[in-house]
């Protein structure tokens, strides 16, 4: 009988689809992607890439990163991350708007371009112009020989494995810590970072992994509230900080594979305008673990609950004044605020992943959209 799998189940590896097989394979690819880099106990970061362009890094008077889609969210919260941790001051642009806007680019200026295919059409062409302008060019790619890998200077990659999920998941996640490890060590050669904090983040990041698989466990919960809303037009997504690309992000996975408008925002930004759409029908997913301004997020909630949304909160365990206000909590593990990105993107995930299986769309291949966009 089990003969009679096809392939595709095969490749599926028991789940029901690629996306939630994708979602699960985090902790493990979170691993081998900083598998050989980072070495906690020693205190070390090697990563070849950097290392051979360290003089680069260290004199650029700015990063450049140009990406597009989720790998533009994974550079948001790296520029928060290099701007704490290694003080150079960072820009995340579209490479689709940088191409074509006659950008300013300095020799001293370094470009990461985050791909997971590689391929991106639009992030291709912002590379040859960075190149063009004397810009020294790092690609942070998942796919091995793709066109981006070599048409960068230097580059390291994610360590994700295929993505076959047309909506990114553990590419996502392995961007982050490949930025991360960057940033990290960008701090040290810079002495921007005391020591015992470095070796705290190194020892953190090395927990991420049984971090995310706790972080994972949420599953059950996540279908819960799936059932409950996904039936909703449209739903709003907030979170502040490090935190604030997360939101974008979560809000972007919904609408590419359930067709539920949903847009991101700062949660301090909602009194400029979503404020306005908030009623007993609005879902609100706020992403508020136990990180700085964490009171400034209670009472974004508050006024969320005093016009009658509807608040979907991800939390750090143990929480209580969150809970009290939330109609749903969903606990994952605390972490240092830099790294919560990885933990909190990931019931976010899970529940567009719910979401879409009850609404019945073709999670893996949503209508209109490309795994790669190799064409404008
Ligand atoms: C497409 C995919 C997205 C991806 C984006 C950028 O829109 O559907 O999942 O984030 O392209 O792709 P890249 O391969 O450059 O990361």
């Amino acid at each position: 009988q089990e003969l009679q799998m096809n392939l595709e189940q095969i490749e599926k590896g028991g789940y029901d689809h690629f996306m939630l097989k994708e979602i699960y394979e985090q902790p493990s690819v979170i691993k081998d992607t900083y598998r050989g880099r980072l070495h906690a106990n020693e205190g070390l970061i090697k990563m070849a890439g950097i290392e051979d362009n360290l003089q680069k890094f260290l004199n650029a008077d700015r990063i450049l990163i140009i990406a597009c889609g989720t790998s533009w969210h994974a550079g948001l919260v790296a520029e928060y991350i290099f701007e704490e941790f290694a003080r150079i001051p960072v820009e995340v642009e579209y490479a689709s708007e940088f191409r074509y806007r006659n950008p300013i680019i300095r020799p001293t200026d370094v470009v990461i371009a985050i791909s997971q295919s590689g391929e991106t059409a639009d992030t291709l062409a912002a590379i040859k112009l960075a190149k063009e302008q004397g810009a020294f060019v790092f690609g942070v790619c998942n796919v091995v020989g793709s066109s981006i890998s070599r048409e960068t200077h230097a580059g390291a990659y994610t360590h994700a494995g295929p993505e076959i999920g047309v909506a990114s998941t553990k590419a996502f996640t392995t961007q982050i810590t490949v930025l991360t490890l960057i940033a990290l060590r960008l701090a040290q050669a810079k002495g921007t970072m005391n020591n015992s904090d470095f070796h705290r983040y190194l020892q953190e990041l090395e927990l991420i992994p049984e971090k995310v698989a706790e972080a994972l466990e949420t599953n059950l919960v996540a279908q819960t509230i799936a059932a409950v809303y996904k039936d909703a037009p449209n739903a709003l997504y907030l979170g502040r900080g490090y935190n604030f690309p997360v939101a974008l992000e979560g809000a972007l996975k919904l609408k590419e594979i359930s067709y539920i408008h949903a847009e991101g925002y700062p949660a301090a930004e909602m009194k400029h305008g979503p404020i306005a759409l908030i009623d007993e029908h609005m879902p609100v997913f706020i992403i508020a673990p136990q990180q700085e301004h964490y009171d400034k997020i209670v009472s974004n909630i508050q006024e969320i609950k005093s016009r009658s949304g509807k608040i979907i909160a991800v939390v750090t365990k143990g929480d209580t004044q969150v809970k009290a206000l939330a109609d749903h909590v969903i606990e994952i593990p605390a972490t240092s605020d830099a790294l919560s990105p990885l933990l909190t993107t990931i019931p976010l995930q899970l529940l567009s992943y719910h979401i879409a299986v009850m609404r019945e769309c073709n999670v893996d291949q949503p209508r209109n959209l490309a795994k790669s966009v190799t064409v404008e």
